[in-house]
């Protein structure tokens, strides 16, 4: 019997593979890792790894590999089923039965799909005999080959009320279930049941093993009312749960570690004639929940494409918002979209494989397009309008379910929006202004630069809470206070002040207030300074910050320092800073990779980020021996 992916995916995530494989293997906890002894091969120093964040083991020994099923059936020799009835037991899930009905509907699904086959094949002879003779040259035209109509079984509906009934029911096919599989139109009122699809080229649409369930009829007349008809819902299919070319593109995705979505189906076949077999599309509506999930079966970043005009954009802003919620650790989607005029099909056949190829590479990834969705032409040149973008930025990222996605795509858009809202002086060569706070609109926001280095995925605020937190946080208080009392440092180094990354809550507050007035710049000085926080939650910060006696150790941070030693102390103590903060951001990012990918090669640089990271580490708790050699680290 067949288990539903739901059920299966619904028991793993009962459990927490650590503690199962812990029950016969002790496992050593280290970061997001836990490891110990392989259990399926003999060995002496641990190579096997429990992912539980994947919920997959890992022996780098053997290769031993899999989930909490593998596991209790290698480890307890049981069959699959066994597993399962255990497992479930344990977490008092019950296994589902097939039901009568079930069995009954299996056995009605074979023969309707028999029906389609049947229907596909009469269609396709259609195409090549002489009533499809026009249908026939008008897809030659557009560039299709014999081959490419063979493989994705084009075929021609006749323009006659009753030429596929007629033909159906001399082969002793049943009227019933052309019906039910809404090739015939029964009308409500009673009457003689007739073709749905008349005069059309015909797209078969398969499921996910390749069996047509359906089909996609493009008019050829210029008076049909609607350019393509698609079978209804039946008990065969369900639009919103199929992909077009799903079958083809499974295979080809798996290859490619690619899969691309396109809006027709002509995008598709011209494509997949083009060599590029790893594109789907939807079935004539925006894409579902169900569509995104059998995507990320396939990819862990599928690429949606839109045509470029209004339509297109809103598509996939559509496309986002059904996205946002379903956002799990390491799957996105990412965008592009198609030159003025142009889809895929007319890209593909004018410029080639690679024009496509190049626009996949400079997809946008989904945080790009929601961030221009959310800011694109909106004013945020006073503090009222600043505080409307906040709220409906964060209410838009409250949509995501998962915490972790979650608070990382705060981050990333604080950050952001304090890009965005810092003075314009901040901002390098644009003069100051309203202008400034203006975002530009550009085709949807689409050509915005990257994201910085510290985006999503580099994330230093993942490993904050994996401890560089207290290697960093007296640097940068350090920081902060030398900035209070020497606030002139700014004139030499407010771009870096802009861009450092505070871990400690409240130094974000101090330093953003600090910049405010810096780029009101009258009078630069202490006094200034503190006149200007009065009264600000960021003075409660800054009166503990002024209480540390700790502190007090970096003299140079205080206000009897001469300004000159203070200006040393700062960018010696922010060089050193930054040095750390990328050494533990890469070993964050190496982790990552090595968790997404269990390699060899991965666990290997993964160990070297470490050491590299705990080195420096080590340097700055013993800080008199780092501070000789701080010198060779340039400030940038
Ligand atoms: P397009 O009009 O972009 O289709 O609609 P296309 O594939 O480029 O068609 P050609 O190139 O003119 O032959 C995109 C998709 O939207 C659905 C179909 O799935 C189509 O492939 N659609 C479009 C409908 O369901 N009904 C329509 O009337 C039009
Ligand atoms: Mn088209």
């Amino acid at each position: 019997m067949a288990l539903s992916p739901q059920f299966l995916d619904e028991l793993k995530h009962r459990f927490t593979l650590s503690d199962v494989v812990g029950r016969q293997v002790k496992l050593v906890h280290r970061g997001r890792e836990h490891s110990g002894l392989c259990p399926f091969h003999s060995e002496k120093s641990p190579s096997f790894t429990v992912n539980d964040q994947k919920g997959f083991y890992h022996c780098f020994g053997c290769g031993a590999h899999g989930s909490v099923i593998d596991f209790v059936m290698n480890t307890q020799g049981m069959e699959f089923m066994e597993a399962i009835e255990v497992l479930a037991g344990e977490v008092g899930m019950e296994v589902p039965k097939p039901s009568r009905e079930q069995v009954e509907r299996d056995k009605k699904r074979g023969t309707l799909s028999e029906v389609m086959e049947v229907v596909t094949n009469w269609y396709m002879a259609q195409l090549k005999g002489q009533v499809g003779r026009a249908a026939y040259d008008y897809i030659k035209g557009r560039g299709l080959t014999d081959e490419t109509l063979k493989r994705f079984q084009l075929g021609y509906a006749p323009a006659s009320r009753t030429a596929l009934k007629d033909a159906m029911l001399a082969r002793n096919i049943g009227e019933d279930q052309l019906i039910e599989t809404g090739m015939l139109i029964k009308p409500e009122g009673g009457g003689a049941s007739y073709d749905r699809f008349r005069d059309r080229l015909m797209f078969p649409i398969t499921d996910r093993q390749g069996r047509v369930i359906a089909f996609g009829g493009r008019a050829l007349s210029k008076d049909a009312k609607a350019k393509y008809l698609n079978s209804p819902e039946t008990p065969i299919f369900h639009k919103g749960a199929t992909l077009y070319n799903w079958a083809n593109a499974r295979a080809a995705s798996y290859d490619a570690g690619q899969v691309m979505v396109v809006e027709g189906y002509m995008d598709v076949i011209a494509l997949a004639q083009y060599g590029i077999d790893y594109a789907v599309a939807p079935l004539g509506t925006a894409l579902t929940e169900e569509q995104i999930s059998h995507l990320w079966q396939m990819a862990d970043e599928p690429i949606l494409s839109f045509d470029g005009d209004n339509a297109g954009l809103r598509a996939a802003s559509r496309a986002v918002e059904r996205a946002l919620p379903m956002l799990k650790a390491g799957k996105s989607l990412r965008f592009i979209i198609m030159p003025e005029g142009e889809d895929p099909d007319s890209l593909v056949q004018k410029e080639g494989r690679q024009a496509i190829e190049t626009l996949i590479d400079s997809a946008s990834p989904l945080v790009n397009v929601l961030w221009n969705n959310l800011t694109g032409g909106v004013a945020s040149d006073t503090p009222e309008r600043r505080a409307g973008l906040e709220k409906k930025i964060f209410g838009a990222l409250s949509e995501i379910e998962d915490e972790n996605v979650k608070k990382l795509y705060q981050s990333e858009f604080r950050s952001r929006l304090w890009d965005l809202f810092k003075p314009a002086k901040a901002k390098g060569q644009q003069t100051r202004g309203q202008s400034a706070f203006v975002p530009s609109r550009n085709a949807g926001g689409f050509k915005r630069r990257p994201p910085p280095a510290t985006g999503l995925l580099g994330q230093t605020s993942i490993g904050r809470s994996r401890g560089i937190g207290p290697v960093t946080d007296r640097m940068e208080k350090v920081i902060i206070l030398t900035l209070v009392h020497h606030p002139e440092i700014m004139i030499k180094h407010e771009e870096e002040v802009a861009h450092l990354e505070f871990s400690v809550p409240g130094l974000d507050g101090i330093r953003n207030a600090l910049l405010e007035k810096a780029a009101l710049a009258e009078r630069l000085d202490h006094e200034a300074i503190l006149t200007h926080l009065e009264g600000k939650a960021e003075m409660v910060t800054l009166t503990k910050l002024l209480g540390e006696r700790a502190l007090r150790d970096d003299w140079f941070a205080w206000d009897d320092a001469a300004l000159s030693d203070a200006l040393t102390g700062f960018e010696h103590t922010v060089s050193r800073f930054q040095h750390i903060t990328a050494a533990h951001a890469a070993y964050v990012q190496a982790e990552a990779d090595y968790a997404a990918d269990m390699t060899d090669e991965n666990h290997a640089r993964f160990v070297a980020a470490q050491e590299a990271y705990r080195a420096l580490e080590e340097k700055v708790a013993d800080k008199e021996g780092y501070r000789l050699e701080s010198g060779r680290f340039s400030f940038n």
